[in-house]
């Protein structure tokens, strides 16, 4: 049996009275995509965020390549290779996409004390990564502002690929995207997990879901409701779980048709 990358075990998250987390049980093996799935305030950040570092846990143990693991910070995770592309904070839109891609980490070139940054070889990668991730960039220097919203999740996602993730957390990275530029973030998806990294995708519509995922797991209200394989679980039942079932049986009676 393959020993999952990270493995979070009956995970707790108090914050004062708040139970965010009641007991979440999540793995990411190498080279898959895990769905997490939830409406609104079920705990999907507060567990990712568990899971790179941000919040310790209030009670449950977390591994990583079969061994436990504490993360004091989103550092700690880091160098777990526990990378996370968090929607809003992503990129810097006035820089270029090159800046944005290398982030202050820019190669260096000569020998000390005239070391200066290598433009040219930051240049000739960012646009390499890019472009192996399916986006032609016009030009190294294109501010990152001028991107599409699915072209600037995957500045951020070559970025965490070449910087080493092993393990890719992306919150809701295809809510604030129309249909080409999902495609273009789902395909993206597909070659992250092709590079034998996971990557845990979190998002509340169903179908982004079973485009791209092996596995899914879905949170309702701070409680894992079990994990699903590909094939095994249809797109209704995914939608039915999410919303706790009982509540959309209602509301379709109550509108007479299918929601
Ligand atoms: N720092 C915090 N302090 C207190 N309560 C918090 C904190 N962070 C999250 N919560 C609470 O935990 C619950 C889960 O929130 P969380 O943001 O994890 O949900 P989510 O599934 O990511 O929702 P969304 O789809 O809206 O992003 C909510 O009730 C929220 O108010
Ligand atoms: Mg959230």
């Amino acid at each position: 049996m393959a020993v999952p990358i990270v493995e979070m075990i009956d995970i707790q998250k108090h914050f004062g009275h708040i139970i965010a987390l009641s007991g979440v049980s999540f793995s990411v093996m190498p080279g898959e995509c895990h769905c997490l799935l939830g409406d609104n305030g079920a705990g999907k950040s507060t567990f990712i965020k568990t899971m790179a570092g941000v919040h310790a846990p209030t009670h449950g143990e977390m591994k990583v390549n079969g061994e436990t693991a504490h993360f004091a910070n989103p550092r700690d995770a880091m160098s777990a290779g526990i990378a996370t592309v968090y929607q809003d904070l992503a990129v810097i839109p006035l820089m270029s996409v090159s800046r944005n891609f290398w982030m202050g980490r820019e190669p260096e070139r000569g020998v000390w004390p005239f070391r200066t940054i290598d433009f040219k070889m930051a240049d000739r990668v960012a646009m390499q990564e890019m472009s192996h991730m399916g986006i032609n960039l016009r030009e190294p220097e294109q501010a990152v502002g001028t991107l599409s919203g699915g072209e600037r999740q995957t500045v951020a996602i070559a970025r965490a690929v070449y910087f080493g993730a092993k393990v890719l957390i992306l919150d809701e990275p295809t809510s604030a995207l129309g249909v080409r530029q999902t495609a273009n973030v789902l395909a993206t998806i597909d070659q992250v997990r092709k590079k034998g990294i996971g990557v845990v995708f979190i998002t509340h519509n169903v179908r982004h879901a079973m485009a791209v995922g092996d596995r899914f797991t879905v949170l309702n209200r701070g409680k894992t409701l079990g994990t699903a394989d590909r094939g095994k679980i249809s797109a209704d039942e995914l939608q039915n779980l999410m919303a706790g079932g009982q509540e959309l049986a209602q509301l379709e009676s109550s509108l007479g048709g299918t929601v």
